[in-house]
């Protein structure tokens, strides 16, 4: 009986939440679960349109500002919302930037997907951004980067910051202050963790750890690794493959070296044993 109640659970498991438009929040000791509709009722919610770089082009949408809907939701200190996808991308957001709702700065919302006219397939995808997806308003004013638009995504939950809860994470303190590796490791955490894990640290296993057993920069040519980062699909691809290519926008030369400087020194500071 315990079995099949086992088997049960990893079925329903093994199909999240698409189809059944639901957020599951757990922000602080606040749990709840509200469906699209629910969401969509809310007053608060307004029509947005937004240069979409998921879908490289204009999208109009119904959404929530963030800032509303955390709004009462206790922030533990230190923390970030993680908005985890149905598809094992893992996004840590950082609360100021979600909250930030002062004149100039980006603002974020929650797109929902009306259950009645659902959003188009994501290009290159099967499947649209729905049921939720995080989208900002005047993204540049804060540096919003590509990987903090988690589409797809099933559960907000707040989580310590990713430097408080991973030390795996950390740089050689002797490190300056404002050692270029420590940039490097700030873009890594926006840009590689929503996927990668390092030194097993990480709230996703889409794509491999970055440093265990060995890390990209020790088995990759340089300029190979530079060019993957950029586009993976320039040196292999097949249909399954996932990770997505960074392009100028997303990723400048400079920001791509500073996370490879950041890789290399996890990779000669590595105590584990290969
Ligand atoms: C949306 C998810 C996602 C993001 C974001 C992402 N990756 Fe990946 N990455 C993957 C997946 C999945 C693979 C495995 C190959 C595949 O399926 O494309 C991979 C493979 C790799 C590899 C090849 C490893 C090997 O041994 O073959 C490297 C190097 C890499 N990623 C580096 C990065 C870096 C650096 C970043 C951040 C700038 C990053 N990735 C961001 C998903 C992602």
């Amino acid at each position: 009986m315990k079995y099949i109640a086992a088997l049960f659970l990893l079925f329903i498991s093994a199909f999240p939440a698409h189809g059944a438009e639901s957020l599951t929040f757990s922000i602080g000791t606040d749990k709840r679960v509200m469906t699209a509709p629910q969401l969509l009722a809310d007053p608060k919610t307004r029509d947005i349109s937004i240069a979409d770089p998921s879908y490289k082009k204009t999208m109009h949408y119904r959404a929530l500002p963030l800032s509303a809907l955390l709004a009462g939701m206790k922030l533990p200190p230190d923390s970030v919302i993680e908005a985890v996808a149905n598809d094992g991308f893992v996004a840590q957001l950082p609360t100021d930037l979600l909250l930030n709702d002062k004149t100039g700065a980006a603002q974020a919302f929650l797109a929902i997907e009306p259950p009645d006219t659902p959003w188009p397939a994501l290009p290159g995808k099967k499947a649209s951004a729905g049921p939720f997806y995080i989208v900002w308003l005047n993204a540049s004013a804060s540096g919003i980067r590509s990987e903090q638009w988690p589409f797809m995504i099933a559960a907000l939950r707040s989580a310590d910051s990713p430097a408080k809860r991973w030390k795996e994470l950390a740089v050689d303190p002797a490190l300056p202050a404002a050692a270029l590796i420590r940039a490097g490791q700030a873009l890594f955490v926006t840009q590689c963790m929503a996927c990668h894990k390092l030194n097993g640290a990480g709230s996703s296993a889409a794509g491999p750890d970055l440093n265990l057993p060995a890390s990209p920069t020790e088995y990759f040519k340089p300029d190979a690794l530079k060019k993957y980062i950029r586009n993976p699909a320039s040196l292999r691809h097949w249909d399954g493959m996932q990770m997505p290519g960074f392009d100028k926008d997303a990723l400048s030369d400079h920001e791509i070296d500073l996370i490879i400087s950041y890789m290399e020194h996890m990779s000669t500071t590595r105590k584990t044993a290969k």
